[in-house]
């Protein structure tokens, strides 16, 4: 295929199905970090415990109604300085335009009704456009009833830890994690590319010796934020090398993948015969269940965003080998096909649960991540002929995607009623049931799980069915690409406090809830015996998972749940050698099959204190709402049109 970067290794002849999996790589990419973007890449950022609510850069509001709007949310962060974080009645204020709490409900307006955005969706004024850093524009922050630890206790909390040792205990974890995080680096030619997916000397490594894609994400987003030196280097290292791995032919049994597929993981080796360091790729046909990973691809164009933000080097997106792997990512998801929805379809087992599970369709996961990585590429693609109709499919499936999750995926009380009572079998544009849904079909833990505060997008969508399952990463990405409204965000917020111990337990976080038992774990996973109940992705929990809650909690104002979790974690993980995750219904026991001394449980932990010391390390994993998108609002037929 014709590549971003030259190959030699294209056209490698492979005899037997490893080879056929993994190519070898003869490439060097000579890659120098400037001086220039050193110094850009050093943030500016003070001792952080004094500091902890600083603006957060990432909500000040510019209306993205152009395309140039569109790509001044690639502006480099700063870190500003709130000169008064307290409010005359005792409240926190975080200044800000976007999250504006005091105007909005407690829980989502539910669907059907006037409009979910509770807040102040669609207004705008001068002050809006021009705001930095006034306090005119401010979040105010009230402490909430049913978590221990409010916000403003927060505040007095970190400076307190200082003096009575907490602080020094969570340091030295910090320390030991960065020392982890650092023994797990992968380096290619002596420059560092990605990090071992977990470095457990007891247990075998299987592919866990490979630099996995998603898994490297949080220790970017960690090298990133990292103070006083953050690290960009191995994250440019990182995404020039995937993106070269991306130029590979990719054939599984003589079929061929897509041009734009990125790989799962890979893994450096030394050819002692060409003395020199090989690369080898796994495109899914390695992979337990042989699946490719759609995820990685979304997840490189959101981590590439987040490395611009970051640095403020706008160099490296707008190579034209970058602007090429962009677009091939974006031109397998946005092909014309037989779809009538705008999610995308796909295979279980194509995300971060890898195997099956009964996510095959239209999963959460994938469609949160997809619309994350449309937004992002919003803002990096270079306009030009070439680009110009890309732009716009870009535009029209960012609106029809947000519109279909939005209204379909969205559950909270009133919604499970009106779905309780749904009438079935309505045939054309009037349904009010589009999907068919028979109400029998609704499984019984969702009418007790349901509260009545608080809401979530559930886990896939697709004719006359409805996965209720409750599943992290969809709803935390959605909030942070703010696919979720205000209210929705909000809302998921509420959940997540109301339903504590089934989802957060003794051990943050589990990766989707319920778990699958008896006879349905049976059909649905196939007897997967390491997804049996409360287990692995079947219900089990993930530290990693720690530093997407963290920052879907800032940005949606309610940082105190986060600190929560964090607590939690700082009791347990370093003490258990940091596992991949716990098992059981609170997540209490460590998993049965976990690897010790997973890479992203650590860097997972190491973003979530960078980000709960310093909420302005937001800005480089969220984005601003797009005042386009318009809000949901069900009216019956709503979604029907037909024009000539
Ligand atoms: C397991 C997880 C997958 C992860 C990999 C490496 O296969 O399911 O999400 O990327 O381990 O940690």
């Amino acid at each position: 295929m014709s590549s971003s970067l030259s190959d030699s290794e294209n056209n490698i002849p492979s005899t037997s199905t490893d080879e056929l999996q993994f190519h070898m790589d003869d490439d060097q990419i000579m890659i120098e970090t400037s001086a220039a973007e050193k110094s850009n890449a050093s943030v500016q950022q003070d001792d952080t415990t004094d500091e902890i609510w600083r603006n957060i850069e990432n909500s000040r509001v510019r209306f993205p109604m152009t395309r140039d709007d569109h790509r001044q949310g690639l502006k480099r962060s700063t870190t500003l300085k709130s000169p008064n974080l307290t409010g005359p009645e005792g409240e926190v204020v975080i200044p800000t335009t976007d999250h504006d709490s005091s105007k909005q409900s407690a829980s989502a307006s539910p669907m059907g009704t006037d409009g979910v955005g509770g807040g102040r969706d669609g207004e705008s004024s001068d002050k809006d456009k021009s705001g930095r850093g006034s306090l005119d524009n401010k979040t105010i922050l009230k402490p909430s009833p049913s978590v221990g630890t409010s916000l403003l206790n927060l505040v007095t909390e970190a400076t307190s830890a200082k003096s009575n040792g907490t602080e020094s205990s969570s340091s030295s974890m910090m320390d030991e994690a960065w020392e982890r995080l650092r023994s797990s680096f992968v380096y290619f030619q002596k420059k560092p590319v990605g990090t071992l997916a977990a470095l457990d000397p007891s247990a075998e490594a299987l592919n866990y010796n490979q630099v996995f894609v998603r898994d490297f994400v949080p220790t970017a987003l960690a090298c990133l934020m990292r103070v006083p030196d953050p690290e960009p280097e191995i994250v440019k290292n990182f995404l020039l090398k995937t993106l070269h791995l991306q130029g590979w032919k990719k054939t599984i049994d003589n079929f061929t993948l897509g041009e734009g597929v990125m790989p799962a993981s890979f893994k450096v080796m030394y050819d002692s015969y060409q003395e020199k360091d090989v690369l080898k790729a796994d495109f899914g046909g390695s992979a337990i269940g042989r699946v490719a990973p759609v995820d990685s691809g979304f997840w490189w164009i959101i981590l590439l965003r987040s490395y611009t933000k970051c640095t403020g080097d706008y160099t490296l997106s707008e190579r034209p080998e970058v602007q090429k792997g962009m677009k091939l990512i974006l031109n397998l998801c946005l092909s014309d096909g037989f779809d009538t929805f705008p999610t995308l379809l796909c295979a279980d087992g194509c995300s971060m649960i890898d195997r099956r599970m009964g996510i095959y369709g239209y999963p959460i996961e994938i469609q949160a991540l997809f619309f994350f990585a449309l937004r992002c590429a919003q803002q990096m693609l270079k306009q030009d002929s070439d680009s110009n109709r890309l732009i716009e499919r870009i535009e029209r499936r960012i609106t029809a995607l947000s519109y279909h999750i939005r209204n379909y995926y969205w559950l909270d009380f009133t919604q499970l009623n009106n779905i309780y009572r749904y009438k079935t079998e309505e045939y054309s544009h009037t349904a009010v049931n589009k999907f068919n849904v028979i109400p029998e079909s609704i499984p019984d833990w969702v009418f007790d799980f349901m509260p009545l505060r608080g809401g979530y997008f559930i886990g896939n969508v697709s004719p006359a069915r409805m996965d209720f399952r409750w599943f992290l990463i969809g709803n935390c990405i959605a909030i942070l690409s703010s696919l979720a409204t205000l209210a929705q965000a909000t809302a998921i917020m509420d959940l997540v406090e109301e339903r504590w111990e089934d989802l957060i337990g003794e051990m943050p976080l589990k990766i989707a809830y319920p778990a699958l038992e008896g006879y349905q774990w049976r059909i649905v996973t196939g007897c997967d015996p390491k997804n049996i109940r409360w287990s692995y992705h079947n219900g089990g929990s993930w530290p990693v998972l720690l530093w997407l809650l963290t920052a879907a909690c800032i940005k949606a104002g309610r940082p105190q749940i986060a600190k929560r979790a964090i607590e939690l974690v700082e009791q347990r993980l370093s003490k258990d050698g940091w596992p991949e995750y716990y098992d059981g219904k609170k997540g209490r026991y460590i998993g049965k099959q976990a690897r010790k001394y997973q890479t992203w449980s650590i860097s997972g932990y190491l973003v979530a204190k960078l980000m709960i010391e310093n909420p302005s390390n937001l800005a480089m994993i969220s984005l601003e709402e797009d005042k386009k998108i318009e809000k949901p609002r069900l009216t019956r037929s709503a979604s029907w049109s037909c024009s000539r």
